[in-house]
């Protein structure tokens, strides 16, 4: 188990200190997953020359930069930015580096890479409000926008919720399980806070970052996921799928095409 997690300056942000409302020891094979996965193969067809600056947001462990630094031709510096610093000496590659910072509030200059990945962070992004909620989910696509540079991509994961209000009730639910601690093995409750955007928000959260960049979207694909039957009976899990995007950057306002 990881003990005294640090994480990366959580009291300055709305996120809620994410010690107490995640359990990093489960994502290490919640990574797993995406071994062999479509989102590997997307960001590999864009990595297509050495020297590129390829940043993977929330990558835990590092398994995603892994798997693209195995299976690339090019030699691509790799950044993996996270909020929990015990994933440093857990990284499953040496040759990422790692960057203990929060994506909603870090110093890394504008336009600093040729393409940001993540997976499944947005939902985890919560604050003690849901208004608040929304816009560190807002607050995190504008930090995206702001570190890619123009003629970088974006290419990522995320879960979404087919309900919106299914998807108010689990957070609100879950925030409940959290503060009054209630534990159930059985749902995963009593720990971990979710707050799953649905298809339109996620859309909103792009098109507010339309003033500031040009991008255009390259793929996406929006695929309802199977969950276990467990969580499909409380009805509230189960409408949940997940989106996948690759959005060129092409230009931003006041920069170079
Ligand atoms: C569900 S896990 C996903 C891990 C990995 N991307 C994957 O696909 O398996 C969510 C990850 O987001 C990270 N995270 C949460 N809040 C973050 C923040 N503000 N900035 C950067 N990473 C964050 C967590 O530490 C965790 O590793």
């Amino acid at each position: 188990m990881m003990a005294n997690m640090q994480v990366a300056r959580e009291n300055s942000t709305g996120q809620m200190p994410v010690d107490k409302v995640l359990t990093p020891d489960r994502f290490m094979d919640y990574e797993q997953e995406v071994k062999g996965s479509r989102l590997v193969d997307l960001a590999l067809a864009r990595i297509v020359r050495d020297g590129m600056e390829v940043c993977d947001i929330g990558g835990a462990s590092g398994v995603f930069l892994g798997e693209l630094l195995n299976r690339s031709k090019y030699h691509f510096n790799a950044t993996l930015l996270e909020v929990v610093d015990e994933y440093r000496v857990r990284l499953v590659d040496e040759r990422i580096n790692y960057r203990l910072a929060s994506v909603l509030d870090n110093d890394i200059p504008d336009g600093s890479f040729d393409m940001i990945t993540f997976r499944h962070i947005i939902h985890h992004l919560v604050a003690d409000n849901i208004v608040k909620t929304l816009d560190n989910q807002r607050r995190a696509f504008e930090q995206i926008f702001r570190m890619v540079r123009p003629g970088g991509y974006l290419v990522f994961q995320e879960q979404v919720h087919y309900v919106r209000l299914f998807a108010r009730m689990v957070y609100h639910m879950s925030l409940l399980a959290n503060k009054m601690r209630i534990r159930s093995r059985f749902f995963d409750a009593g720990t971990v806070v979710v707050a799953f955007p649905t298809t339109e928000e996620i859309k909103c959260f792009l098109d507010a970052n339309k003033s500031a960049c040009a991008f255009a979207i390259e793929e996406y694909f929006n695929e309802p996921k199977n969950m276990p039957l467990r969580w499909k009976l409380t009805l509230l899990m189960k409408n949940v799928g997940d989106l996948t995007y690759v959005i060129k950057v092409n230009g931003k306002k006041g920069g170079t095409p």
